[in-house]
């Protein structure tokens, strides 16, 4: 058995880096959907489809477990997936399988409260002491995730999202530095327009995003904290593990990349970020 790790491109191999760091033994297969990269702009059913045969091919695989490693299938996907397909779709494989998102850890590491902890009749918002500022596809942005679970757990945090549409599809094809800079200071400074100043702490809530968080770092003013989607992710899978054994993540410490759409080397971002070219084969 393995774990899987799907994302729509090379964005989920941010949260992959890190978790195969974690889980040195544990057999990894990663699968980008690049014949439909990006699916931020897509609709609700073309990422809810787009994702279940992602996660079924992984299945196929041998994962028993998918970290689904993209913020915009997670966001919209998942609840669906895990409600109304995965149990039977369990029961015809005639084995235990789950799939994980990454909204739910990012959560806890931004609000520093176990997911458990939903205030049952939220008070009046308290004056606001800290302003957290997403940043994400537009499609995570519609979906209101964050605003709407941070709502539910902290009063005194405020939430600003801002989509960027463009973003994920130039880290996806390496654009330029220059071009990747300007478009993130574009944003950074549109968010602060809107919140009226610049947030407090930040969610990169794209996992292409993290290829760039020192352009990020360097937009915002200095010393903003991050707040690191594939250190959360990491914490919360092991906890994962711990507490449901019949999951097998495998023992060979083996790691397979496969891609829907063209095989082969992966962008500069990616080796540079990797320390190694990565090489993906045809799913
Ligand atoms: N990396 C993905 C995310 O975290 C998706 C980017 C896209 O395909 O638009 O949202």
């Amino acid at each position: 058995m393995a774990i899987g790790v799907f994302d729509s491109g090379v964005g989920g191999l941010t949260v992959h880096r890190t978790l195969v760091r974690r889980l040195p033994d544990a057999d990894f297969i990663f699968l980008a959907d690049q014949a439909n990269v990006p699916y931020g702009g897509k609709t609700g059913e073309e990422i809810v489809d787009l994702t279940r045969q992602g996660c079924i091919r992984l299945f196929e695989e041998g994962a028993s477990l998918v970290v689904l490693a993209c913020n915009t299938a997670a966001s919209i996907a998942l609840r669906r997936l895990q409600q109304t397909w995965l149990p039977d779709y369990a029961r015809e494989l005639g084995r235990p399988v789950n799939i994980l998102g990454l909204i739910v850890p990012t959560i806890e590491a931004a609000t520093g409260l176990p997911w458990s902890h939903e205030v049952e009749h939220p008070a009046e918002k308290v004056e606001t002491v800290d302003v957290i500022g997403v940043f994400s596809t537009p499609g995570t942005a519609a979906s209101r995730v964050y605003e709407i679970e941070i709502d539910k757990r902290r009063q005194d945090v405020a939430v600003f999202s801002e989509a960027c549409p463009t973003l994920a599809r130039l880290i996806e094809h390496a654009a330029p530095r220059e071009v990747l800079k300007q478009t993130i200071e574009g944003h950074v400074e549109a968010l602060r327009r809107r919140i009226g100043r610049h947030p407090d702490r930040a969610i990169l809530g794209c996992t292409h995003y993290e290829y760039v968080a020192d352009l990020f770092a360097e937009a915002l003013p200095p010393d903003t904290p991050l707040i690191h989607q594939p250190i959360a992710v990491a914490d919360a899978l092991e906890r994962y593990l711990e507490r449901h054994p019949q999951y097998d993540p495998g023992h060979g410490g083996t790691r397979r990349f496969l891609t829907t759409g063209e095989p082969g080397e992966q962008n500069a971002l990616v080796a540079a970020f990797w320390g190694r070219p990565l090489r993906f084969e045809a799913a």
